[in-house]
């Protein structure tokens, strides 16, 4: 049965949250068994293209990923990242956020921000886009990228932020590398869930890129965990087919068409 996005809020203090990224329709398929969402991350920026930030993402790059995902999933909820610089005014992000609705038929659209976006997380939300919020490390603006709460003035100001967000409307809050114990006092702080990357067990879910959990971005972050090795699979599976060719093994008669 396809989620619901007030069922991802009423798990909040019962069971934890699932999030994974996907950027095309195979691995969203394997992903929508087990998440809970589906999120189209603008880090396809870096996974894929190695681009030296998200800034140099496209709306185009964002909704056409979007689109072979969405053909994998059936039930999970699927949420796609606005990029850099389509939501710096309310009427751009109305105007470019209906069409990543629109063409990729996401669930919500996730933008990056504190108090700065509140008029634009409103306007979107006043005209029926479900947003999904992202404070602490914001990889598209933040000019260095250490976790968030070290200082008081810091932790204040994500705790404001976070409320402001849920008073906006948001469903759901990425904190990114946040401090553990600000990501508990945030998580006890709003009623809508936490999903954390980098934050601690605290979250109310968690988040990874698809690429580092299974070991194909070979990323050396803090907070990444390889629960899979993938590249050597592939390497395995690559290398047999290579010496079968070479010996004229395959392929096979059964693989062949004949008269
Ligand atoms: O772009 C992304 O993949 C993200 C997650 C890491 C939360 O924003």
């Amino acid at each position: 049965m396809k989620k619901k996005i007030l069922d991802l809020i009423k798990k909040k203090d019962k069971q934890k949250i699932v999030v994974l990224t996907a950027y095309s329709k195979n691995v969203a398929s394997i992903l929508d068994k087990h998440c809970d969402i589906i999120l189209v991350g603008d880090s396809l920026g870096s996974v894929l293209y190695n681009f030296k930030s998200t800034r140099q993402v496209t709306l185009e790059t964002m909704i056409n990923h979007s689109k072979s995902v969405r053909l994998g999933i059936k039930k999970s909820l699927m949420v796609v990242d606005m990029p850099y610089n389509t939501y710096r005014n309310p009427s751009e992000a109305l105007k470019n956020s209906r069409l990543v609705m629109k063409e990729t038929k996401c669930d919500a659209v996730k933008l990056e921000g504190g108090k700065k976006i509140i008029p634009i997380v409103k306007r979107l939300i006043k005209n029926k886009i479900p947003v999904m919020g992202h404070v602490g490390i914001l990889p598209q603006t933040d000019k260095k990228f250490t976790f968030k709460g070290k200082k008081l003035k810091e932790s204040v100001r994500l705790i404001k932020d976070t409320k402001l967000l849920e008073n906006a409307g948001v469903f759901s809050i990425v904190l990114e590398c946040v401090e553990t114990k600000l990501s508990k006092k945030i998580s006890n702080h709003i009623k809508i869930p936490t999903i954390g990357i980098g934050s601690s067990v605290n979250c109310d879910g968690q988040v990874l890129v698809i690429d580092d959990l299974t070991g194909l971005s070979q990323s050396k972050l803090k907070f990444v965990k390889k629960f899979v090795d993938i590249t050597k699979m592939i390497e395995n599976g690559v290398k047999k087919f290579k010496s079968e060719v070479l010996k004229k093994q395959f392929p096979k008669a059964k693989h062949s068409f004949s008269k």
